[in-house]
């Protein structure tokens, strides 16, 4: 165990969905454990979960992990007891873990039922179980900070990822009621919208073309680094945000901040057009 050291240093959080090394789970779990954090990874597989989790404890950090299926009650108290068993309290929630294949997710008339509620039963209910258990326990050690993560596709339709997007967009309404009924209670919530996000599974699996279209829309020019949404995290859990509630950020390299037909007019504008 090293001493430690950080903005985090005392605080205790849990990481969802942090099993698979060079995603976000992962990054910020190392992100929120550099800062001082004492840190429980869990994931619903548990191979890649341990190895993960030992490659950080390989770098002195205090982690811990704990194989998880987010969408089950009673697997999400038991996460909780290990949490405060092993480390004493808790103050600080990341739900990070998500159903975010869409090869199933497309049109609304094409739509599986079934996929659709596997999807809210882990994206939706799993955030919410999460923040039903700790609530208490963070309430009962003075105060903390949860973190949901949404995603950029909640901000304006699309062809595919519809029941992903939609259980996300829940997500966000989750969080603003949460910081409303739990802030005189000193818990912060808020969702950090992360844009597209360059994880190793999507090194991997995303067609050029498409990959090509996210980033030619991204204003910074290319796809965010895994831990870039692990910094913002740990500003939401650290306690320079302590006037921070109910809010969803978007960390999207400024996707969501331009009018879709301004890339087409800056295309025209460097063919000489002038727009009047
Ligand atoms: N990568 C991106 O571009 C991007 C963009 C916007 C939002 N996000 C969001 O960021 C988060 C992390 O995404 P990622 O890209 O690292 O994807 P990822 O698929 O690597 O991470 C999701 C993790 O959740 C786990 N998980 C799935 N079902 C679970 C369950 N029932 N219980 C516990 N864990 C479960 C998976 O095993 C996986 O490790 C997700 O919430 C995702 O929606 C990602």
């Amino acid at each position: 165990m090293s001493a430690q050291h950080g903005e985090l240093a005392g605080k205790v959080a849990i990481v969802t969905g942090a099993g698979l090394p060079g995603n976000i789970g992962s990054e910020t779990a190392e992100v929120l454990a550099r800062e001082g954090a004492s840190v429980v990874l869990t994931d619903v597989a548990g191979d890649a979960l341990v190895e993960t989790t030992r490659a950080l404890a390989d770098k002195g950090y205090r982690v811990a992990s704990c194989v998880t299926d987010i969408s089950s009650e009673d697997a999400v108290k038991a996460l909780i007891a290990f949490t405060v068993e092993t480390f004493g309290r808790l103050d600080v929630i990341d739900n990070n873990a998500a159903r975010t294949s869409a090869d199933q997710d497309l049109l609304v008339c094409d739509m599986d039922v079934d996929w659709w509620d596997k999807t809210f039963a882990v994206n939706t209910r799993g955030t919410m179980l999460m923040c039903k258990h700790a609530i208490p326990v963070m309430i009962h050690g003075g105060g903390g900070s949860i973190i949901n993560i949404s995603s950029g596709t909640v901000v304006g339709g699309n062809f595919f990822s519809t029941a992903y997007a939609s259980s996300k967009g829940a997500v966000e309404t989750l969080t603003r009621y949460i910081a409303t009924q739990y802030g005189p209670q000193k818990i912060r919530c808020n969702a950090v919208s992360p844009g597209p996000v360059l994880t190793s599974s999507l090194k991997q699996g995303l067609p050029d073309d498409l990959r090509e279209i996210f980033r030619r829309h991204t204003l910074t020019g290319d796809y965010a680094k895994p831990s870039e949404i692990g910094e913002v995290v740990s500003f939401l859990a650290s306690d320079r945000a302590s006037f921070v509630t109910g809010q969803v950020l978007q960390v999207d390299g400024g996707i969501a901040a331009h009018l879709s037909t301004s890339v087409e007019i800056a295309e025209l504008m460097a063919g000489g057009v002038v727009p009047q």
